[in-house]
């Protein structure tokens, strides 16, 4: 029997609208749709567990009641989390992501997530410990390693970033599981190849994209580092 297990997960591109344009959120959303990213990634942040303050569950709402249709990639940097959950899932999130730090019951809130229906994520920065992972790795749907520290669009990327992404591959490779390695922060056409190669499969695009003229020939270019 073939005993080789290989879960390869197709590289796709989640855009950031954390840089979107605010004033019409619904028309770049689409439009970056188009231009080819297949997931939007939705940065929710609350002034609490990082210094900087975005949007609530309204904002997912009001993109799929202008009939945005494409899986919304939820990162929510907020302390705490629980309470956000049922809103945001109710909201029309497909996945919902959280920092460990940021909850007193890391497996207890996975559960809460999924008994939503909504696929769950551990956000991971810098200096996070990766063995808050093995308890709950078949709980969980992605694993996000943040490439900046959390709060900001339009940071530089830490090149650190690029040890954790192998170590995380390497759980999710000897675990056999469909878990997508997603990183966050500061990629853009420089940084793209380095996060791939070290087993990124999932890459959040926030300024490198809603700040180009041409989203079409920006995703087309960021997409070089795996076609
Ligand atoms: C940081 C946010 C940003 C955002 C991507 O808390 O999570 O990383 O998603 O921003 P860019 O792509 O502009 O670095
Ligand atoms: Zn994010």
């Amino acid at each position: 029997t073939n005993n080789t297990y290989n879960y390869h997960m197709k590289p796709i591109i989640a855009a950031s609208i954390l840089s979107a344009n605010f004033a019409h959120l619904a028309q770049d959303v689409h439009e970056v749709l188009m231009a080819g990213a297949e997931w939007i990634h939705i940065d929710v942040m609350d002034n609490h567990y990082v210094p900087n303050l975005s949007f609530g569950s309204l904002i997912p709402k009001s993109l799929r009641q202008a009939n945005i249709q494409a899986f919304f990639d939820v990162h929510l940097m907020t302390r705490p989390v629980d309470n956000l959950i049922e809103s945001f899932a109710k909201a029309g999130s497909n996945l919902i992501s959280f920092h460990p730090e940021a909850t007193h019951h890391i497996d207890r809130t996975l559960s809460l997530i999924k008994s939503y229906g909504c696929k769950a994520g551990l956000a991971l920065n810098i200096t996070s410990p990766l063995d808050v992972l093995d308890p709950v790795l078949d709980k969980l749907d992605l694993i996000l390693v943040m490439s900046v520290n959390p709060g900001f669009g339009n940071q530089s990327f830490l090149p650190y970033a690029k040890q954790k992404l192998a170590a995380c591959a390497k759980k999710i490779k000897d675990a056999k599981l469909p878990i997508r390695l997603e990183v966050d922060g500061g990629i853009n056409t420089h940084t793209i190849s380095a996060a791939y190669a070290a087993g990124a499969d999932t890459f959040v695009v926030g300024s490198a994209l809603f700040g180009s003229k041409d989203y079409r020939s920006s995703i087309d270019q960021l997409k070089k580092a795996w076609v």
